[in-house]
């Protein structure tokens, strides 16, 4: 055989391998350029992403706000009962739905979660929190009020749905972490509590009264 075709074929083999290597190379490596793309699918497109500018509008922005007054869908808070604790303008002394037993349970679960770390489980102010601040002498911690003041138990419901909803005083507002059906869930549990604190012998149905006494 010619020297130079043991050679050429030598040369050749050594180039063939040259994409494998440079495949390799590609799998291990990083490039801040966009991929060789000769055929655009939709993931590389002409389009405005957010955030970016477009001369085409006055302000320059490339996603345009909302039109005034928009209402996202399920976001009309239009019922003042429900939302607001509120029915002509008074606070409500109704609820806006039945209290079942379902929504009694509910309310004292959501209670449990939210309102006893504070308030305590019977609501007498004297949860796990306030027993901490206590014991640390915190300054100017104002304890969490006792449900079972006379000014507490005679508020309309509708008003300690606005304690929950925007906070009072220096308790904070509960309505941006629960819905408002459980927020009056927890209003139901609240006026249970303030029932089971200051009963009397006509609450006790008449067949278990003897054995009260
Ligand atoms: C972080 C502690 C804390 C949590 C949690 C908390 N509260 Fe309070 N709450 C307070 C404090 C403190 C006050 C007294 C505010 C004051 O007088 O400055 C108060 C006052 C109240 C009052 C009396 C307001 C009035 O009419 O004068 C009600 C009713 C009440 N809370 C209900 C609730 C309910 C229901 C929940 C659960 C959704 C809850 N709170 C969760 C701290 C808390």
């Amino acid at each position: 055989m010619p020297r130079w075709l043991v050679i050429g074929a030598f040369f050749l083999a050594a180039v063939a391998l040259a994409p494998f290597v440079l495949i390799a190379r590609a799998r291990v490596t990083t490039s801040p350029r966009t991929r060789i793309h000769p055929i655009l699918d939709m993931d590389h497109q002409a389009k405005y992403l957010e955030q970016q500018t477009n001369p085409f509008f006055r302000d320059g922005r490339a996603a345009r706000p909302p039109v005034p007054g928009t209402v996202a869908r399920g976001q009309v808070y239009a019922d003042d009962h429900l939302y607001r604790g509120r029915v002509g303008g008074e606070w409500a002394t109704t609820f806006p739905f039945p209290i079942d037993e379902p929504k009694m349970a509910r309310g004292q679960q959501r209670f449990t979660i939210y309102c006893a770390p504070c308030h305590g489980l019977a609501g007498y102010g004297d949860g796990i929190i306030a027993a901490r601040a206590d014991q640390l002498q915190e300054p100017g911690w104002v304890p969490p009020a006792s449900y079972h003041t006379d000014l507490v138990r005679q508020r309309p419901v509708g008003h300690i749905f606005n304690t929950i909803t925007n906070g009072v005083r220096t308790m904070p507002a509960y309505g941006p972490q629960i819905p408002a059906e459980d927020r009056w869930a927890i209003v139901a549990y609240v006026r249970a509590l303030q029932r089971s604190q200051n009963a009397t012998a006509k609450d006790v149905p008449p067949e278990m009264l003897p054995a009260l006494r």
